[in-house]
């Protein structure tokens, strides 16, 4: 049941309705901290420490000392879904600055609050997998790197926020958001691939987007596939002539896109690359990543 969840917080573990922070955290008083957001398929929580090192890199980006080591703070997260008993659920793994007096200064914060939320997520339905999302590319650009770096997974995500609003209000169920030189970065949540002529391009971070672990996925399982990847900037004009486009992200997993702007994409139906990306994907997370549940623990 939802409300018997336990929630990681700072060393403890507590149930849902006792998990709480003060509002002097800067996490949620500034957005400032870091966080991840990772699956657990079939016990195994997928790419658990590519997600774990993004995120010690995050918190060195933005100067924040984590009071764990990586691989104790990756022990917590496999307890907390232990301790749920969930095979297959969301993970979302923060950590703020903590709780300091109100003003900026991130030095005023002694020590980060380490939180760690087991549960489910569904970011889109069954029939939107099914027959493919619609989406627009948005006004709102994405985040230059020398303002604040997309690289790092932040809590500042109303650049995401504004540009999934904006998706909403012209009726589309995702956004795709510019660079402010005019190049596809990503969407709101999820990275963007599209396939022409049987090869995989993927913009390549530096122009806004976040580096990530379910696109690298893409690019494992591309090679294995044969398939070509390539990581170089392109545009509207590439997306509206590609066979087939698709997103990716923990939340999202991996969805086609059948229209953007109005325009379909290819046929107007999922494509037979995604589809095959698809199934390839689905056998990888569920063995790629770290146990949950030991072999002898049947939950
Ligand atoms: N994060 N770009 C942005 C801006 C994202 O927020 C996300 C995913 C991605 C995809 O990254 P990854 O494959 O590592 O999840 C790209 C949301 C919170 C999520 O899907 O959990």
């Amino acid at each position: 049941m939802e409300s018997e969840r336990w929630v990681f917080l700072n060393g403890e573990y507590k149930r849902k309705a006792e998990a709480t922070i003060s509002v002097f955290d800067h996490g949620f008083l500034y957005g400032d901290g870091v966080f991840e957001g990772i699956r657990v398929y079939s016990g195994n929580v997928f790419r658990l420490h590519e997600h774990m090192v993004r995120l010690y890199e995050s918190a060195k980006s933005i100067l924040l000392d984590i009071p764990y080591t990586l691989e104790e703070l990756e022990a917590y997260v496999v307890e907390t879904v232990r301790k749920n008993q969930l095979l297959d659920a969301y993970i979302r793994l923060i950590v703020s600055r903590g709780d300091g007096p109100l003003g900026l200064d991130p030095a005023e914060c002694e020590i980060a609050n380490i939180i760690v939320i087991v549960d489910k997520i569904r970011i889109y339905s069954q029939e939107l997998y099914d027959r493919g999302l619609t989406a627009v590319t948005v006004p709102t650009r994405r985040n230059i790197p020398d303002a604040l770096n997309p690289r790092v997974k932040s809590l500042n995500y109303l650049n995401n926020i504004l540009a999934k609003a904006e998706a909403k209000q012209a009726g589309a169920g995702e956004a795709i958001i510019l660079s402010s030189d005019g190049y596809v970065t990503e969407g709101s949540s999820d990275n963007i691939f599209i396939v022409k002529d049987d090869i995989l391009y993927t913009p390549p971070c530096y122009l806004g987007a976040l580096k990530g672990i379910t696109r690298q996925a893409i690019f494992d399982i591309a090679e294995e596939l044969g398939l070509p990847v390539k990581e170089e900037p392109f545009t509207r004009h590439d997306i509206f002539n590609a066979d087939e486009v698709f997103l990716t992200g923990t939340g999202a997993e991996i969805i086609s896109v059948v229209q953007v702007d109005g325009r379909p994409i290819g046929e107007g139906v999922p494509g037979p690359i995604s589809k095959d990306l698809v199934t390839q994907f689905r056998k990888l997370v569920t063995v790629d990543g770290i146990s949950a549940f030991p072999a002898e623990v049947k939950v």
